[in-house]
C-alpha cells in the first residue's frame, strides 16, 4: 500500500507528522513517500504543484495531505499560488467527491459556540462535489495581473458550470452514502436565482429516482446555513456543489467545537483518495506546536477504510482517539475548563499509547 505523503505549509508539516507517527504502530506493510506541496513547493521549486509530486501522488494508493498556504504568497500570481497545488491535485486525479463528516464528539459537546442540546449526537455528512462549478469553470477573467491583483482593471470574472455526468455521480455518491445512514438526502442549491443550481436540482431529482428508499428534499444554500445553525441535527448527508460545500462544510465543522477535529477524504471513480484534514494551514499558529493533530490523524483513519481496505486499522486509530479525548486531553482549540492542554506532538503520543495499550491488552 503505497502512501503519498504531502504535508505542505504552515501547520501541515506538524499535523502530518503526529499521523504517521500514529500510522507507524499499526503494523501494516505501508509504503510512505514525502514530498514538497504549497508554498514549500514553490519555495524549492517554483511550483506549488511540482511534476515530481503530481506523479508521486497519482502513482500512489492514497495521498496523505497536510494543508497548504500562506498569506506571504498573496501577492503571487494566481497560478502559482499554494492553493492551486491542492486544486491540481483534486483535478489531476479526478478527485469528485468530498466527504466531510461533522461528528460532535460527546466529550468536546462543550467546546461548541451552539447549546450543548443543539449538538449532542450530531453526525452529518457533508458530500462536495470537489472538481467542477466555478471553481474551474471556464473562461475564467485572468486579466494581465501584476503582483497577483489587477490595477486599473474594470472587472474580472469567473464562470459557474456543471455538466450533467458531473452532477449525476456526486448525486449517486450522495444516495449510496445515505443508504449507510439514516437514508435522508438533502440537496443543497440556488435554483431561485442560478441556471447551474436549478439543473443541479432538476438531475439530482431524476438520480432520485433510482433510489426511492432514500428522502429526498432540496434546500437553497442561504436557509441551508441557517438551518445548519438553526437545527444541524435535522440533516443527515447533504450533497451540494464545490462553492456551497466550501462554505457549508466549514460551517458545519465549527458546529462540532473545533474545526481540529474534521477529517475528509475526497475519492475518484476507482477509490483511489486523498485525505486531510478539513481546516487549512493556520500560519499564525504555525512552528508553535499546538496545532491540532486529531484531524489528521482521523483523516489518515478514513484512509484506510476507503482506499485501503483496512477498517479495522481505521477502527482502532478512532476508537484511540475518543479513549484519549475521555480521558480529558485537549489541545488549545478544544480545551475547556477542567481538561488538560497538551501540544500536538503530546496529542500524537497520547493517541499512539492508547492504540498500543489496546493492542497489548487484546
Ligand atoms: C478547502 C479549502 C480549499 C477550497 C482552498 C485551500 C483552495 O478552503 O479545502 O475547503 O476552497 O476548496
Ligand atoms: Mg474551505
Amino acid at each position: 500500500m503505497k502512501i503519498a505523503v504531502l504535508p505542505g505549509d504552515g501547520i501541515g508539516t506538524e499535523i502530518v507528522a503526529e499521523a504517521i507517527k500514529v500510522l507507524n504502530v499499526l503494523d501494516l506493510p505501508l509504503e510512505m513517500e514525502s514530498a514538497l506541496v504549497g508554498g514549500a513547493a514553490y519555495e524549492a521549486h517554483g511550483h506549488p504543484l511540482p511534476e515530481s509530486t503530481l506523479k508521486l501522488a497519482k502513482e500512489a494508493d492514497a495521498v496523505l495531505f497536510g494543508a497548504v498556504g500562506d498569506w506571504k504568497y498573496d501577492k503571487l500570481d494566481r497560478p502559482l499560488r499554494p492553493e492551486q497545488a491542492i486544486l491540481g491535485l483534486r483535478k489531476n486525479l479526478g478527485l469528485f467527491a468530498n466527504f466531510r463528516p461533522a461528528i460532535c464528539y460527546e466529550q468536546l459537546v462543550g467546546a461548541s459556540s451552539l447549546k450543548p442540546e443543539l449538538i449532542a449526537g450530531l453526525d452529518i455528512l457533508i458530500i462536495r462535489e470537489l472538481t467542477g462549478d466555478i471553481y474551474f469553470g471556464q473562461p475564467r477573467g485572468r486579466r494581465t495581473a501584476v503582483d497577483g491583483h489587477f490595477p486599473g482593471a474594470e472587472e474580472a470574472f469567473d464562470t459557474m458550470r456543471y455538466s450533467k455526468p458531473e452532477i449525476e455521480r456526486i448525486a449517486h455518491v450522495a444516495f449510496q452514502a445515505a443508504r449507510k445512514r439514516s437514508k435522508r438526502v438533502t440537496s443543497v442549491d440556488k435554483a431561485n436565482v442560478l441556471e447551474t443550481f436549478q439543473f443541479w436540482k432538476d438531475v439530482v431529482s431524476e438520480v432520485g429516482q433510482q433510489y426511492p428508499d432514500v428522502a429526498l428534499d432540496h434546500m437553497y444554500v442561504d436557509n441551508a446555513a441557517m438551518q445548519l445553525v438553526k437545527a444541524p441535527k435535522k440533516f443527515d448527508v447533504v450533497v451540494t456543489g464545490n462553492m456551497f460545500g466550501d462554505i457549508l462544510s466549514d460551517e458545519a465543522a465549527m458546529l462540532t467545537g473545533s474545526i481540529g477535529m474534521l477529517p475528509s477524504a475526497s475519492l475518484n471513480a476507482s477509490n483511489q483518495g486523498l485525505y486531510e484534514p478539513s481546516h487549512g494551514s493556520a500560519p499564525d499558529i504555525a512552528g508553535q506546536g499546538i496545532a491540532n493533530p486529531l484531524a489528521t490523524i482521523l483523516s489518515a483513519a478514513m484512509m484506510l477504510r476507503f482506499s485501503l481496505n483496512q477498517p479495522q486499522a481505521a477502527d482502532r486509530i478512532e476508537s484511540a482517539v475518543k479513549d484519549v479525548l475521555a480521558s480529558g486531553l485537549r489541545t488549545t482549540d478544544i480545551w475547556s475548563e477542567g481538561t488538560t492542554k497538551v501540544g500536538t506532538r503530546d496529542m500524537g503520543d497520547a493517541v499512539v499509547a492508547a492504540i498500543t495499550k489496546k493492542t497489548t491488552k487484546g
